[in-house]
């Protein structure tokens, strides 16, 4: 193999998944630029980073894929899920309902992608202690059931952002 050939060996599409507001679009500003925006927008269609990570001692990319929660401005979803290796099911710890839709975002990834896709269930905005609505048990116990892995993460002070990403890039590798 050529040096570029290899590289691409190393290039893993993961997709960011869940309800509207959850905070994909600021999870992944957080790990790919270290920002964060208070009062972002829907994101529309669909939009991409590639980010450079270290496992093991090699360098590998990961290509993270962000699109909107709300369907009527979402990616044609057939090519959103084509090829990805990992995904992050995101709710917000704040709101019960991102939660309970959980299920169906699943769904949506087991039929559209290979069911190896190692899947990463994220509850986010972990900072909004005052306002949680749901225990840290209870995304455990739901990801247990379903062979997901689990983190709580905050896109606003950064607490394990970088960790959920690793993660699933470390198990794909
Ligand atoms: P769609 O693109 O509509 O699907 O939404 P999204 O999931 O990309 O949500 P987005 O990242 O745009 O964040 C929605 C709102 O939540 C914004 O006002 C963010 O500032 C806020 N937000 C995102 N992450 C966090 C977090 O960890 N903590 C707090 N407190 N607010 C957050
Ligand atoms: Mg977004």
């Amino acid at each position: 193999f050529s040096s570029e050939e290899q590289t691409e060996n190393y290039l893993f599409k993961i997709v960011l998944v869940g309800d509207s507001a959850v905070g994909k679009s600021n999870l992944l500003a957080r790990f790919a630029r270290d920002e964060f925006y208070p009062n972002s927008k829907s994101t529309i269609g669909v939009e991409f980073q590639t980010q450079k990570m270290e496992i093991n001692g090699k360098e590998v990319k990961a290509q993270i894929w962000d699109t909107a929660g709300q369907e009527r401005f979402r990616a044609v979803t057939s090519a959103y899920y084509r090829g990805a290796v990992g995904a992050l099911l995101v709710y917000d710890i704040t709101r019960r309902q991102t939660f309970e839709s959980i299920g169906r975002w699943l769904n949506e990834l087991y039929t559209h992608s290979d069911m190896n896709v190692v899947t990463m269930l994220v509850g986010n905005k972990s900072d909004l202690k005052d306002s949680r609505r749901c225990r840290p048990s209870e995304g455990k116990a739901f990801a247990k059931s379903k062979g997901l892995f689990f983190i709580e993460t905050s896109a606003l002070d950064s607490s394990n952002v970088s960790a959920a990403f690793q993660t699933v890039v470390r198990e794909i590798y």
